[in-house]
């Protein structure tokens, strides 16, 4: 997709963050942009950020992990602007805490928004990107969608997920004569955002029990703490992020890695499976 003016963009989780930076971006393109989001308030700041450089924007209240919300959101897109162009499944929540800690909910709520936000996503929106004629649909996974590093499970779980849901897709529209629909992944490294705080968005039915058979979650804290300060001192700049979004959607390009140095502990991992060596770490993260 050459030239994105006039194009219909929808963008979950767009009230924060990269899905902001992404909205933003479309509309510098010339886009008119769908905002969802969970959050109302910082969602219709952003719309209003977007009208503001001209172009148009629609801002629905989403609940990704919720079907019939996502596909209100796809009705009310094709209401509004009759077509849908580009699709960003962003919207994610992170996590962590040791595996042997873990409570069900804790799984159960990294892995309803972060992997079936993009199944609910893909199943409301493909056939409208389909019917377009000509489209592109990235979904945010993450650098633990590559490698899966300790006190990640849940997250990492749902993020390899969404890189094999994306690959899977990739090679079906390549051999789909009737769909011209560009696919791709953003597996992004540390991104300066509020994905630390992300249990704000955690509902009241997945909070994790207090004192019951499992032990504290000290451990979750400790982690959480360590990735929001690794993000604060080094993170990218999301409006970074989003244009390589936007590069990868023009130049249909699959992977889109804003931090590629990655990519060694990538190589590493699966020389070691090649080898059929037991994995090891080439560096941890956020320790
Ligand atoms: N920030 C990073 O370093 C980083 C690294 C790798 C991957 N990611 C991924 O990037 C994506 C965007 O996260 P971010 O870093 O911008 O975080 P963020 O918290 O700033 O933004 C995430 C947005 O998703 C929304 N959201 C949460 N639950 C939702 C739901 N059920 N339905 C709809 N919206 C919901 C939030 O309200 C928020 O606006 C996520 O998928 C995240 O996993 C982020």
């Amino acid at each position: 997709m050459d030239d994105l003016r006039g194009r219909v963009a929808v963008v979950t989780g767009a009230a924060s963050g990269i899905g902001r930076a992404l909205a933003l971006g479309f509309a510098e393109q010339g886009c008119r942009v769908v905002l969802a989001d969970v959050e109302r308030d910082p969602l219709d700041e952003t719309a209003d950020l977007v009208t503001t450089t001209g172009v148009e924007a629609l801002a629905v209240r989403t609940d990704v992990t919720d079907a019939e919300s996502v596909e209100a959101l796809a009705a009310a897109a094709v209401e509004r602007f009759g077509v849908v162009n580009v699709l960003c499944n962003n919207a994610g929540v992170g996590g962590g805490g040791l595996i042997r800690n873990a409570q069900l909910v804790d799984w159960r709520w990294v892995i309803d928004v972060s992997l079936w936000g993009v199944i609910h996503g893909l199943t409301s929106f493909l056939p409208h990107l389909i019917r377009s004629g000509d489209a592109h649909v990235v979904s945010t996974a993450s650098v633990a969608g590559l490698i899966a590093n300790p006190g990640l499970g849940p997250y990492n779980a749902a993020k390899y997920g969404v890189v094999a849901i994306m690959e899977t897709l990739h090679h079906e529209m390549a051999a789909d004569p009737d769909a011209n629909v560009g696919v791709s992944v953003l597996c992004p490294g540390e991104v300066r955002t509020n994905i630390a705080t992300g249990q704000r968005n955690r509902p009241r039915h997945l909070q994790r029990a207090r004192g019951e058979r499992r032990p504290s979650n000290h451990e979750a804290r400790r982690r959480n703490d360590a990735i929001a300060a690794a993000l604060a001192a080094h993170g990218k700049d999301p409006a970074e992020v989003a244009d390589l979004v936007i590069d990868a959607i023009r130049r249909r390009r699959f992977w889109v890695l804003s931090h590629p140095e990655y990519l060694r502990d990538v190589q590493h991992r699966n020389e070691s499976l090649h080898r059929m060596e037991n994995p090891t770490l080439l560096r941890p993260l956020f320790t």
